[in-house]
């Protein structure tokens, strides 16, 4: 099976969750698009929150009815992709933010009563942080945050734009330090010092956040509570 049949399968697999009469988080990402395809296609009576202006715009475009946080501050469940699944030690622990959307994902996870992580399997982590971890940041606060990261043992690197045309900015208007290391062993204790640093907004260590996670790969849909 290749990543892209099981993000396939994984997304339908999440869709046919949802029921009627739910509020429903939309993620961002690949995987996250897909689920959304799939969802509109079932014609549920459904209302959704996204958690990008991507996400969004993809929503209302398959005829979905969206709202915003302000609309509908409670949610059933938040339906997401992820860079990295840690399910050792019986936790669901997560890098989200690949993206680029980290803080608004965070933010409408939060809002949701169930968070139900899909991936393929090559997502699945012994310990998180191979994939570099992207923090949010301030743009002024740049010169400041990134040598404090530096002396939190990462390589933090500015996100770009894809087409090269000058560094990455977010929805809500801020830049991205991708953080490289060796693993982030002790997640909890990083992810306090990462926020402590003045001038962080939001890191995408989503720690005992999501409920259930759903990892497509060779032997079916795997599922991993937290
Ligand atoms: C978006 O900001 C991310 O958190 C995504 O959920 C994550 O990067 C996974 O994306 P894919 O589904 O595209 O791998």
């Amino acid at each position: 099976m290749t990543q892209d049949e099981a993000k396939r399968l994984v997304a339908k697999r999440a869709a046919e969750l949802v029921e009627d009469g739910t509020v429903v988080g939309l993620g961002t990402g690949s995987t996250a698009t897909l689920f959304i395809r799939e969802l509109a296609a079932r014609k549920l009576k459904i209302r959704c929150v996204a958690s990008s202006d991507a996400s969004h715009e993809l929503g209302l475009s398959l005829g979905m009815e969206m709202h915003t946080l302000a609309e509908l501050p409670a949610l059933d469940v938040y339906i997401d992709g992820a860079d990295e699944v840690c399910v050792a030690g019986g936790g669901l622990n997560l890098i989200k933010g690949g993206g680029g959307a980290l803080l608004r994902e965070k933010i409408v996870a939060s809002a949701a009563r169930e968070f139900i992580v899909v991936a393929d399997s090559t997502k699945l982590v012994e310990v998180l942080g191979k994939f570099p971890l992207p923090v949010e940041i301030i743009q002024m606060a740049l010169p400041l945050v990134e040598p404090k990261l530096a002396e939190l043992g990462f390589t933090p690197r500015l996100r770009q734009k894809k087409d090269a045309s000058g560094p990455y900015v977010t929805d809500e208007g801020n830049y991205i330090l991708d953080c490289w290391s060796t693993g982030i062993a002790e997640p909890e204790s990083t992810a306090a010092e990462i926020r402590s640093i003045i001038g962080v907004v939001e890191h995408g260590l989503f720690l005992g956040m999501a409920t259930l996670a759903l990892v497509a790969g060779e032997d079916g849909v795997k599922e991993y509570r937290g």
